[in-house]
């Protein structure tokens, strides 16, 4: 039995991709599997937290003692972490969210040769950004940690993120071919106001004890 280190504390976690509709049949999403919130969400439940896990739709078993909402949509997901965030001591947001969803889905599916110009030109509006706005909202002792995913300039772009959604810390990461998305392993930077911790490649349950640990020693 792992130490109950996260006994009685509550911890949200996001995870996944969004799925956004374009009509009744297609939709807007990315490649993330969920690995990596699933991986946080088991490891705090391990240690003894109670887990809210809001995932998107993934591939995975839930893990043991987790409480799972899930959520398809962008606005879903931060209604769902919205709901849990104020009794969450901490909440990391490891979900790859859809920065833009398109605006008028049709309730059917869109047929080519009829609605040609809706299918080559799907309009796109802005989804709400659910860490900025959690981050926004946090109470004093309360962590916030975010990821980013980037392909350029890592550390950097990840400490713009640490100040504008109002993080405690940013676990940067550097995505692109068999990167980050849907891998067992990654290799990530702890960026926080303190500075920049550059962990080794890792499997992602080892990386997920390594962020609680780090979360926890800034309560
Ligand atoms: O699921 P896996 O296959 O295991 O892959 C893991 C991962 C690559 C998805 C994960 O490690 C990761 O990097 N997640 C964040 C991906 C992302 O969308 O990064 P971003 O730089 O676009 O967003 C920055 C932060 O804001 C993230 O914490 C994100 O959850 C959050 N965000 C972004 C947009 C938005 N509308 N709402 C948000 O909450």
């Amino acid at each position: 039995v792992p130490e109950q280190d996260m006994a009685g504390l509550e911890v949200l976690v996001t995870a996944g991709p969004t799925v956004e509709p374009i009509d009744a049949v297609r939709f807007i999403s990315n490649y993330s599997s969920g690995k990596m919130g699933y991986a946080l969400a088991a490891d705090a439940a391990a240690r003894g937290a109670a887990v809210t896990l809001v995932s998107g739709p993934v591939a995975l078993e839930p893990p043991a003692r987790v409480r799972v909402v899930p959520v398809k949509t962008a606005r879903e997901m931060l209604a769902a972490a919205e709901e849990a965030a104020p009794r969450a001591a901490i909440a990391v947001f490891s979900a790859a969210v859809a920065d833009y969803r398109p605006a008028r889905p049709a309730d059917r599916k869109l047929k080519k040769g009829v609605d040609d110009a809706a299918l080559a030109a799907v309009e796109l509006t802005p989804n709400p950004d659910i860490l900025a706005t959690v981050g926004a909202a946090k109470r004093p002792g309360q962590v916030v940690v975010g990821f980013a995913a980037e392909t350029d300039d890592v550390a950097a772009n990840a400490r713009a993120k640490l100040a504008s959604k109002h993080a405690d810390m940013i676990v940067a990461n550097q995505v692109g071919e068999g990167r980050a998305f849907g891998t067992d392993d990654d290799q990530v930077v702890l960026v926080t106001a303190a500075g920049d911790e550059e962990l080794p490649l890792m499997p992602k349950r080892e990386l997920a004890h390594a962020i609680w640990t780090r979360a926890l020693e800034m309560r």
